[in-house]
């Protein structure tokens, strides 16, 4: 891969010198150089700003210097990248596609920013991504194009010398990473948790998994679960305070259930309230709050390769929304990556619950259910 970078600081760019773009270099799958603007200049002073048409603060990047400079570094199958505050916001998804890429040019504008002309001539001559690190206006685009030339870099093929570490670490599967930790086992009275020293691989990838759904929940409800936000309402992981709403919540669920299916024991109404803080601090449970409400819950627990799910329930008063089929959808995509099959039982008779499990792709299963109940399962895709 080619990166230019043009700036009026080209020794901004110096520890791309150093560091990962550095390696890469030196292995020779990437070829790196900065270039200052004012090269492109011609007047006395080097200008490449002049006040804003249509007034307001600040200074705007003059049109000729930049498009000579595009003219001069790009060529067939260059894309042009102009790092902005206005940009569209980077992802590990960008980095991946920018990875992909042969020569890539990066524009660093300063001041209120490159006349919009220039943005325009680039989209002639090459493809052109307006880029922003995030929602924080820095002084000039240089800091950004340091940190996608890191991120794109590290992802070119040939560079990580181990490259599984790349589909575990962060934003992959749109997870946060889990909590790493290394030795002393036990270190100021702080010490590692215990499944991590059991020697237990599906119980650590268990683990693993379900703290890295936590953490995207609490840090960033926005990346994991898209369906996070439900009108009003909200859908997040269980928390131990939960316990008693989904104590009176499932008894009252499971009332109508006992209805449906006359003389079938059903679990969920003999359970105490311990009963129910127990499996909440052991699986996985999201619970749907709205207007303050617990409106509705979901659990499931991992069985070797099988995701259990089961005390799907939603407040009676709010079924027909399809709030149960989020539910499901959100509890199905928290499963860890080993799971191959989704399983559930439900009752014989509950008609309703039989046709929305069947839209959703689950299919009578062969597994032994209790009397008047069904086995359901599904293959993940
Ligand atoms: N230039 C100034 N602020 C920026 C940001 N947040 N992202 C990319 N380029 C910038």
């Amino acid at each position: 891969m080619k990166i230019d970078i043009v700036s009026i600081f080209p020794d901004y760019l110096a520890p791309l010198e150093l560091s990962l773009p550095g390696k890469a270099q030196a292995k020779g799958l990437l070829d790196i150089a900065v270039h200052d603007l004012r090269q492109w200049t011609h007047d006395r002073h080097h200008t490449t700003d002049d006040t804003p048409y249509g007034g307001g603060a600040g200074m705007v990047m003059k049109p000729e210097p930049w498009a000579q400079a595009l003219d001069a570094l790009t060529g067939d199958g260059s894309t042009i990248v102009f790092t902005t505050p206005s940009g569209a916001p980077f992802t590990q998804a960008m980095a991946t596609e920018l990875s992909g890429q042969d020569h890539l040019v990066f524009a660093c504008g300063r001041y209120e920013g490159i006349d919009q002309r220039v943005i325009d001539h680039a989209a002639s001559i090459g493809e052109v991504r307006e880029i922003s690190i995030g929602d924080y206006v820095l002084n000039g685009g240089e800091v950004a194009a340091l940190a996608i030339t890191e991120a794109v870099v590290r992802l070119l093929p040939g560079f990580m010398s181990n490259p599984e570490s790349l589909t575990e670490e962060s934003h992959e599967g749109g997870l946060l990473e889990y909590p790493v930790y290394t030795k002393p086992a036990s270190w100021r009275g702080h010490d590692v948790p215990p499944v991590l020293l059991s020697g237990n691989h599906a119980a650590i990838a268990h683990w693993r998994h379900d703290q890295a759904v936590r953490r995207t929940a609490e840090r960033r409800p926005d990346l994991a679960h898209p369906a996070t936000l439900v009108d009003e309402g909200e859908l997040r992981l269980v928390q131990p305070g939960d316990a008693g709403e989904i104590y009176t919540l499932q008894r009252a669920c499971w009332l109508a259930e006992l209805e449906a299916n006359p003389g079938v024991e059903i679990p969920a109404l003999k359970e105490t309230l311990e009963d129910v803080r127990r499996w909440i601090a052991e699986d996985t449970v999201f619970v749907l709050r709205s207007g303050g409400r617990l409106v509705g819950a979901v659990r499931a627990s991992l069985h070797g390769s099988s995701w259990h799910l089961g005390r799907l329930m939603v407040a009676p008063d709010l079924s027909g929304r399809g709030l149960g089929r989020m539910l499901l959808e959100t509890i199905e995509s928290a499963a860890p990556d080993e799971v191959g099959t989704y399983e559930l039982f439900t009752g014989a008779r509950s008609e309703r619950n039989l046709k929305m499990y069947k839209k959703a792709g689950y299919r009578r299963g062969d597994g032994d259910a209790p009397p008047g109940a069904v086995h359901l399962s599904k293959r993940r895709r």
